[in-house]
């Protein structure tokens, strides 16, 4: 894309080539960010940013909108195949809006929620104190056993048991591992809640087969658009038929709850991306994607493990791996800041049971989806885990820059600005 009347904007346009630039020369490995494709890009810069569409397809508030209606009914037809799913709401502007939806439409103020704690890898939205979601409802939470250190379910269905939420939440944004969506969907029909799952990390390994799929246990799934998936900033509510059969109104409470419960005019222009990314990720490549991020992940782990670096429950399942740092005697924010300075942007990370405070954790996440949309393999883990290492062993910066600035201009961005 040429961008020139962009480029007329000086000031602004000087800090977006910054940005292209740091992303050319560094490795995305923040295990929630992705690049998207161009036609992905296009999409959100489309006239359909001008268009007010309160409502739904053939139920606007404004008039104008039957190509709008075309756009979002082809998001929310290839949502549904793509997961299999009977109902879509694509409007969501992103994962937290998504799940606020969900609240709205099952539980009254003052209800009980049990999520997985955020020390253990859980989310805000998931009834955490901060969040509307632990102000607005009760909370309870399980976490993650302190010798395996992943989720219990023996543990989950004795928290369920005693708290009778109304609404429990499983997936994460720093578990590691699959999630059991049988198991919780077991405690939550004996307990009878609505299973909610967030797949909002693990969508595109959903699709790409690679991580179970919650369609057959879960009542609601939702998701953002823009991790694994690889899509736009945004976010999505499903519905399954066991949602259906647990609540035959559950798609009208939904579509109430996001509009105009939550949000007013939907951004059509992010749907139409959203409907680019469905479709990209319909595409059999995108399978081969996925594959290739859980391989990759799994490479990085086994060469940090040989490195000495603890990883939480011994490895990885999926894109990410959350790792100890205590044994490097180095916290978090430490690492996270002299990694970002070798070019290898990454996050600092609470671990089950951290002892440091979240300012300044134990541990560091990482993962595999946008240096895998580059197109790297094994050979490249090999060399990302040798400077990790360098990096947080000795310190060492400067040839750590060098190095990943020639792995990251071997690959490309796959976009063209
Ligand atoms: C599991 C999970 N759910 C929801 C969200 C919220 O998404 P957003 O940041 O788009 O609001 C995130 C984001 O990190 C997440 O990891």
């Amino acid at each position: 894309m040429k961008r020139n009347n962009l480029k007329k904007d000086k000031e602004l346009f000087k800090s977006i080539k910054k940005e292209r630039k740091r992303r050319e020369e560094t490795l995305e490995m923040i295990p929630s960010e992705n690049h998207t494709s161009p036609a992905v890009l296009e999409a959100m810069s489309t006239i359909l940013t001008d268009k007010y569409a309160e409502g739904y397809p053939k139920k606007r508030y404004y008039g104008g909108n039957e190509y709008i209606d075309e756009v979002e009914l082809l998001a929310q037809k290839r949502a549904q195949k793509l997961f299999s799913v009977p109902f879509a709401n694509v409007q969501p502007y992103s994962g937290s809006p998504a799940n606020m939806a969900v609240y709205l439409a099952c539980m009254e103020p003052g209800d009980k929620v049990l999520g997985m704690n955020l020390k253990d890898g859980g989310h805000l939205t998931h009834g955490w104190k901060v969040s509307f979601s632990g102000i607005y409802y009760e909370s309870a939470f399980y976490g993650v056993n302190q010798e395996t250190e992943r989720i219990d379910l023996e543990e989950v269905e004795k928290i369920a048991q005693k708290e009778k939420p109304k609404l429990i939440w499983v997936g994460g944004s720093a578990y590691p591992r699959q999630f059991d969506w049988k198991g919780f969907s077991k405690i939550a029909d004996r307990v009878d809640a609505f299973l909610a799952a967030d797949i909002a990390h693990i969508a595109g390994l959903i699709v790409a087969e690679v991580h179970d799929s919650p369609v057959e246990y879960a009542d609601i799934i939702t998701t953002t658009t823009h991790k694994t998936l690889r899509g736009p900033r945004g976010g999505m509510v499903m519905v399954t038929d066991k949602g259906l059969r647990r609540d035959s109104d559950l798609q009208k409470k939904i579509n109430k709850a996001v509009f105009p419960g939550l949000q007013g005019g939907p951004h059509e222009h992010q749907i139409a991306a959203k409907a680019v990314c469905f479709k990209e990720a319909l595409e059999d490549d995108f399978k081969d994607y996925g594959k290739k991020v859980v391989k990759n992940n799994k490479k990085l782990a086994e060469e940090l493990k040989k490195r000495d670096f603890r990883l939480i429950t011994g490895g990885s399942d999926n894109h990410l791996s959350l790792i100890d740092l205590r044994n490097k005697k180095m916290g978090g924010k430490e690492a996270e800041s002299l990694l970002e300075k070798a070019g290898i942007t990454i996050n600092k990370n609470a671990i089950p049971n951290d002892p440091a405070p979240p300012a300044d954790p134990s541990g560091i996440r990482l993962g595999t989806p946008a240096i895998t949309t580059r197109g790297m393999k094994s050979k490249e883990m090999i060399e990302i885990a040798r400077v990790i290492d360098e990096v947080i062993t000795a310190k060492e910066v400067k040839k750590a820059r060098k190095d990943i600035e020639k792995i990251a201009r071997r690959f490309p961005l796959p976009y063209d600005f």
